[in-house]
């Protein structure tokens, strides 16, 4: 799909990747690009920066999401790509509280089933539409440093599968975007995450739009913006043992001395 004069929907566009794909969105002609955030502040400043439209949700809960969907149509037309972006990182390990993972569980997947369960059915009502769910690396290679977060992305990365092989043929594109590190507050301070998750450096937002626009452009289902990534999978799913053991030596490199 391209991008112009469509009606696009972000959530997490306070900030980081959400902030950079709206303003990207816009920069390509989008119609209109609705900005949404559990951080209403951070929403209204990007949807200010694009002539966009701000909306305050917390995709943790049904109904926050029900009603960006309901009013996005409704008040601005029908959505034609949703980007279902916000995530949390908590739960780093096995001493990580159940709140923790229930935040990520809830945040990073339960908001994409809780935006294509009232989507998904009008988009396939008027002959499809596009569906983006940001997962991560993390969600394909797991996260060392990351247990809530490797865990809930696999999840994200299972319902995006589910999400296209159930409904592609009637019209629903659906693409996972799934980078490793990205400059943005969720990678800001220090972490055994970060550091192992930028092993091969950090990339700028703004160059991740790129691939996300390009990825979209050719309906891709698996939007890598590195490209090292495909070469861990393979790795991965060739030898599973070799594979671990290679991410116990990472981990013990990154944690020696803690
Ligand atoms: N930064 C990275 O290295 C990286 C790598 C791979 C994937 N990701 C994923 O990219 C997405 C965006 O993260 P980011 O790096 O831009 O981080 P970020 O912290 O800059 O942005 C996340 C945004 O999501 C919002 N958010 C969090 N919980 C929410 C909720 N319950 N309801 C509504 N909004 C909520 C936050 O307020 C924030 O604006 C996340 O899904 C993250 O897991 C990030």
């Amino acid at each position: 799909m391209e991008i112009k004069d469509r009606i696009v929907v972000v959530t997490g566009a306070a900030s980081g990747i959400g902030r950079a794909l709206a303003r990207r969105f816009r920069e390509e002609g989008a119609r209109q690009v609705v900005a949404v955030d559990v951080d209403e502040a951070g929403a209204r400043d990007t949807a200010a920066a694009i002539d966009g439209v701000a909306m305050r949700a917390d995709v943790a809960r049904e109904a926050d999401v029900a009603l960006v969907i309901e009013r996005s149509e409704e008040e601005i037309g029908p959505i034609d790509l949703f980007c279902s972006n916000a995530g949390v990182g908590a739960g780093t390990d096995l001493e990580a509280p159940n709140e923790e993972w229930q935040l990520c569980w809830d945040v990073n997947l339960m908001s994409h089933v809780y935006a294509a369960r009232h989507l998904v059915p009008r988009m396939l009502a008027r002959g499809g539409g596009s569906f983006l769910i940001t997962a991560s690396a993390a969600g394909l290679l797991n996260q060392i440093g990351g247990a809530a977060y490797g865990v809930t992305k696999h999840a994200a990365v299972g319902f995006g599968e589910w999400l296209a092989l159930t409904y592609q043929h009637k019209g629903l594109r659906v693409s996972l975007l799934c980078p490793q590190a990205v400059r943005t507050a969720m990678t800001a301070g220090e972490s055994t995450a970060t550091a192992a998750a930028s092993s091969d450096g950090m990339m700028e937002p703004d160059v991740l739009t790129d691939f996300v626009v390009e990825g979209l452009r050719e309906e891709s289902f698996l939007i890598l913006p590195h490209p090292e990534v495909l070469e861990y999978m393979r790795r991965k799913t060739a030898n599973y043992d070799r594979w671990i053991g290679g991410m116990n030596r990472l981990m013990r490199r990154l944690t020696s001395g803690s």
